[in-house]
């Protein structure tokens, strides 16, 4: 495995009264069963995508066909896209940083500064678009892409779109797919039953993957690893996403923690801590239950929330979430910090202190009686990052098992979209 998983420090015998006691983590663990067995029958029946995806390989060379030419035709990628059309994006783009030769930018908001800004600094003669929207009508990225579309063909003539835009949206009839068929422009097939917030190892992931130049076979090899060896472990304690799952649904349910804290101790997974919060929230938030995911970034957080998470309302469960650094990175100058009667510092590497701050968040929590889960990455690469995603995908599956919702639909989001269309209808007269 490429990660480990630690839940001790949520037990009673850590944190007294805040923790599960051994047989409350026992029962809710029996009770993660029958979503294992539902997700072993899914797998063996091919009916899920979201456990088929890593094992594809089939849809890779279309998305490399796709990826090579805006490749060599670019300096710059924008994607276009919001929730799970950009999160996925976000996450994987985090590998590698935005020094990138096509650099990406991925554009998720529709503030009009934002947009106006972006259009800008971009040199459309050496710009491309990636469009990614599922149902191929969400207002923004349609926005979007019309003020990017028109800018494009003004600079560059409409022959030239055909080789600078990628769309990714569901095989149907949408606004989307009509602008591609009019423009010519090449589609990539969103699959209808993944969701967006589960659709990063997909071709919504795949594609900004190898823009990026990353290796998306070893994200699914990754995340497949991570899926056999929960769905094959020989009992639910074993599968390190039940585990999480009756770890977190027990706290939420038995005492009442509506908060979860995802602290990740690494830069490059801060934009997965966004992708995890959309992916909790919005698969569990239903008939009153879920509890409301934080994104935490350590070290920073420590000296803007850690006051709040030690001393204020015992109402959250705690995820640390580490990759290894001790003994890496830049060495702090040993005779500076002897001078600065800085003696502890003195010839230690950052990774060093972040490694130790990390830890000591961690033990902090637990002795102030705060249920505290740890993950620990060995190395951050595209497999323990599809590990990790699989691993959190899982987790949400089983933990809506749990609550007894349904995991993959966001009916309470609708409501807000129809109402913004009527205002604009009404403005328009
Ligand atoms: O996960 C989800 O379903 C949402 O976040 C969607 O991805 C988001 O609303 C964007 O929708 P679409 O991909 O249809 O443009």
């Amino acid at each position: 495995m490429s990660y480990s998983q630690e839940t001790e420090t949520c037990l009673a015998t850590a944190v007294g009264a805040a923790g599960l006691s051994a047989a409350e983590l026992s029962e809710d663990l029996a009770r993660t069963a029958p979503a294992l067995a539902r997700l072993r029958a899914a797998r063996a029946a091919g009916s899920l995508p979201h456990l088929t995806i890593a094992a594809r390989r089939d849809d890779l060379p279309a998305i490399e066909a796709a990826a090579a030419r805006l490749r060599a035709a670019c300096d710059e990628v924008v994607l276009l896209g919001t929730g799970g059309s950009s999160l996925g994006a976000r996450t994987l783009q985090a590998l590698v940083g935005t020094d990138t030769t096509p650099r990406l930018q991925v554009l998720e908001n529709v503030d009009p500064v934002t947009v106006e800004r972006l259009l800008a600094g971009l040199d459309l003669a050496r710009a491309g678009l990636v469009v990614v929207s599922k149902s191929g009508s969400t207002p923004e990225t349609l926005s979007q892409f019309l003020i990017l579309l028109a800018a494009m063909e003004a600079a560059l003539g409409r022959a030239a779109l055909a080789e600078r835009i990628v769309v990714v949206t569901e095989p149907k009839d949408s606004p989307l797919t009509r602008l591609a068929r009019e423009y010519g422009l090449s589609c990539l097939d969103h699959d209808p039953d993944l969701g967006g917030r589960y659709s990063v190892l997909s071709v919504v992931g795949a594609l900004p993957a190898r823009i990026l130049g990353l290796d998306v076979e070893k994200l699914r090899a990754g995340a497949q690893a991570t899926l056999d060896a929960a769905l094959d472990a020989a009992e639910p304690r074993e599968a390190a996403p039940a585990l999480g799952a009756a770890v977190a649904v027990g706290l939420a349910e038995r005492r009442r923690l509506p908060m979860s804290v995802l602290l990740a101790y690494c830069d490059r997974l801060d934009p997965f801590v966004l992708w995890y919060r959309q992916l909790w929230a919005e698969s569990l938030g239903k008939d009153g239950k879920g509890t409301t995911p934080v994104k935490a970034l350590g070290t920073v957080d420590q000296h803007s929330q850690l006051q709040l998470y030690l001393a204020g309302p015992a109402d959250k469960a705690y995820t640390v979430l580490t990759v290894e650094a001790a003994g890496q990175g830049p060495e702090i100058p040993a005779a500076l910090a002897a001078e600065a009667g800085l003696g502890y510092l003195a010839g230690r590497r950052l990774g060093d202190l972040f490694a130790a701050a990390g830890r000591a968040t961690a033990e902090t929590l637990v002795a102030e009686k705060r249920p505290v889960r740890r993950i620990h990455l060995a190395k951050l690469d595209e497999e323990s990052l599809g590990a990790l995603l699989m691993h959190f995908m899982l987790e949400t599956i089983i933990a809506a098992d749990l609550l007894g919702v349904a995991p993959f639909d966001q009916p309470a989001v609708e409501a807000g979209k129809r109402l913004t269309r009527s205002y604009l209808e009404e403005a328009a007269g």
